[in-house]
């Protein structure tokens, strides 16, 4: 499937599959395909496209990106803008696969001044976080009044998947159920996006989010905080 596809295949071990992980001495969970396309996942290490695409419409080279979650950081060198990578751990992944972390913190307490970033992203991480509500109203805390939140987060099939791979217990989310809690966070015109480099119009993309759900991987909210 291209990128400009939504619906995905079955969920697959990809070269993505230790990323949740501190380290592990044991075969890491798999994760589904959907880094560069759902069917053609870009190698290990390399930006997605949708996401530099849609990272790079909505900042700008004097702006502040700050990316929660960053693990290898990978989107640091794809940014004109000032960009703030912060993870849990800055521990490599493997011996050969380092984070690139600027500040070690946990999501949802951020050691940033408020007001003080113009856009959030998270990519591949939100879904692991223990208290994604905290960590939705620190976002907004963080972001200046205008500034926007991009969660490049995993839906609910895509989740599943990972819980049965750990063996571990998850909230679990559709990509309406992600929208609705960056709503309760206090963020405006929240919407859905599809994994893609240019847009659909919002209201032709209901059929291709359902798709998305039901075949795909991804869970992607944007919105902003009100002036
Ligand atoms: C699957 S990796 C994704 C890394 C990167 N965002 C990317 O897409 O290449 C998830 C990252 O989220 C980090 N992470 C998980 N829970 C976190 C939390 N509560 N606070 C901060 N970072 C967290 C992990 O350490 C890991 O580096």
């Amino acid at each position: 499937m291209s990128e400009q596809t939504v619906a995905g295949r079955a969920a697959a071990p990809t070269q993505d599959s230790a990323c949740c992980q501190v380290s592990s001495p044991s075969p890491p969970a798999p994760l589904p395909r959907g880094e560069g396309s759902e069917a053609s996942p870009v190698p290990r290490g390399t930006p997605t496209p949708f996401v530099v695409a849609l990272l790079n419409r909505y900042i700008a080279a004097n702006q502040t990106l700050l990316d929660v979650g960053c693990g290898p950081g990978l989107y640091r060198k794809t940014t004109p803008a000032r960009f703030i990578g912060i993870d849990y751990t800055d521990a490599p992944y493997y011996p050969d696969w380092p984070r690139d972390v600027d500040v070690v913190a946990e999501g949802s307490m951020l050691p940033l001044r408020s007001g003080c970033v113009d856009l959030v992203m998270s990519k591949s991480a939100f879904f692991q976080f223990p208290q994604p509500d905290e960590a939705l109203r620190d976002f907004f805390r963080v972001l200046r009044p205008g500034g926007r939140i991009l969660l490049f987060d995993y839906n609910r099939r895509t989740q599943r998947h990972l819980e049965r791979g750990e063996n571990s217990r998850r909230p679990c989310w559709t990509q309406w159920q992600l929208r609705d809690r960056v709503r309760a966070a206090g963020f405006t015109q929240v919407e859905l996006l599809l994994p893609m480099s240019r847009q659909l119009p919002a209201a032709l993309r209901l059929p291709f989010l359902i798709a998305q759900e039901l075949f795909g991987s991804w869970a992607i909210v944007t919105g902003i905080r009100p002036k």
